[in-house]
């Protein structure tokens, strides 16, 4: 079996230096550290069956569970980031394409009207007027909604936030939401080099969100059209916002485990989705007091991050079939200062709650397309029969 799995590993492309990384739905929306697909394909593929159930508990933006519905697997993806969810959901829920065509056609014709806020917007906020209905919400007055985005683009963005609540069927609210939270960066006061999230005096201030919005509303639209073409609805994963360190699920219920853990505090979740998850209503400092690596500027940070880690492991061989799979894709971050060894420090916790290491490759990490990460580690434990 050990040899099997190991050979069948080191037998696939784990580079995929040339690999499309935003084919569909993929490129939904920004999220940092992403699996490149072929990865969490290859994995799911070598580790279970079609048909099987596959589980995600540090899914992020669902990349592994949009693989895991392509290639005929039902998925869980788990993530205790609110955004994460929305996009995981966005990204592997199929839609029919004439209810997002309509979708998308009253949305853009609502949002056009907002044009120049010529201030006739009675009977579309469901609020007499459009100032009462941007003064009476709680984001025009909000210091951080005021810090982050200037008095003009903000009028703009709490119209267009309010248009998107309106929709009552909330596969297609969650649709504009996306479109919504990928122009939040631009229209803001925020600088625009990725990742990090900085106030830019210097920056010239945002021109209006509408066209800008009404462009990312079609991309979204035509990325999630396509996935009805490939997916059942059946195959729709479940997505749950909970933590990897305290499954909602039964015992012995999943089949395959493939995962990608945080590099501890090298990506700050809640400080890159900061505007976001205010749009989210969800304050980003509680989201990162409870990541598995989060409160990164901690002296504790790797302590805390090892504790958090253990019991994601002891959660997956709970869950996890007997004799069957956990793959796990690992870097190495710097954390104040020092490299932290994550693949050695998963051997160790693994090993201690009863798996056992069937296979391990590793990556140079060179796509041209995905984030650039210094060498990683992909282990392949098994839960004992
Ligand atoms: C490396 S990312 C996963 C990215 C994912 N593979 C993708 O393709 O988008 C790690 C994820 O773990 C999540 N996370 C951190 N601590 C968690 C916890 N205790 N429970 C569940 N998710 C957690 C973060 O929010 C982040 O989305």
């Amino acid at each position: 079996m050990m040899a099997d799995l190991q050979n069948a590993a080191s037998a696939q492309d784990w580079e995929q230096l040339d690999g499309d990384t935003r084919y569909l739905t993929h490129s939904l929306h920004r999220y940092s550290g992403k699996f490149i697909p072929q990865i969490a394909g290859q994995a799911i593929d070598l580790i279970s069956a079609p048909g099987e159930l596959v589980l995600d508990p540090y899914t992020g933006s669902g990349t592994s569970l949009l693989e895991a519905a392509l290639s005929g697997r039902h998925s869980i993806g788990i993530d205790l980031n609110p955004l994460a969810c929305v996009i995981a959901k966005v990204k592997t829920t199929p839609i029919a394409p004439e209810r997002l065509d309509d979708f998308r056609q009253r949305l853009e014709q609502s949002v056009r009207s907002l044009n120049g806020l010529q201030l006739e917007l009675s009977g579309l906020t469901g609020t007499e007027s459009p100032r009462l209905a941007v003064e009476s919400d709680p984001r025009w007055t909000e210091p951080s909604f005021v810090k982050w985005f200037p008095d003009e683009r903000r009028r703009e963005l709490v119209l267009i936030n309010q248009l998107i609540q309106t929709e009552p069927a909330s596969d297609l609210r969650r649709v504009g939401w996306i479109a919504f939270s990928e122009i939040l960066r631009q229209s803001s006061m925020a600088n625009t080099s990725y990742p990090n999230v900085m106030y830019d005096r210097r920056k010239t201030p945002p021109r209006s969100a509408i066209p800008r919005f009404l462009r990312r509303l079609v991309e979204v639209c035509d990325a999630v059209a396509q996935l009805h073409e490939k997916l059942p609805d059946e195959m729709t994963p479940t997505v749950l916002q909970a933590s990897a360190c305290s499954l909602p699920l039964e015992d012995e219920s999943i089949d395959a485990i493939v995962t990608h853990p945080p590099y501890i505090g090298s990506i700050p979740y809640a400080e890159y989705g900061v505007l976001s998850l205010m749009w989210l209503g969800v304050d980003p400092r509680a989201v990162d007091a409870v990541l598995t690596g989060g409160r990164r500027q901690s002296r504790h940070v790797v302590t805390r991050f090892q504790a958090d880690f253990a019991e994601t492991f002891h959660q997956c061989y709970r869950v996890l079939r007997r004799d069957r799979h956990l793959a796990m894709l690992l870097g190495s971050p710097t954390v104040r200062g020092e490299r932290i060894d994550l693949p050695a420090m998963a051997q160790e916790l693994a090993r201690s709650c009863g798996f056992v290491l069937e296979g391990l490759v590793k990556r140079k990490g060179g796509n041209r397309r995905a984030n650039l990460m210094a060498e990683e580690t992909l282990l392949f434990f098994r839960r004992p029969a």
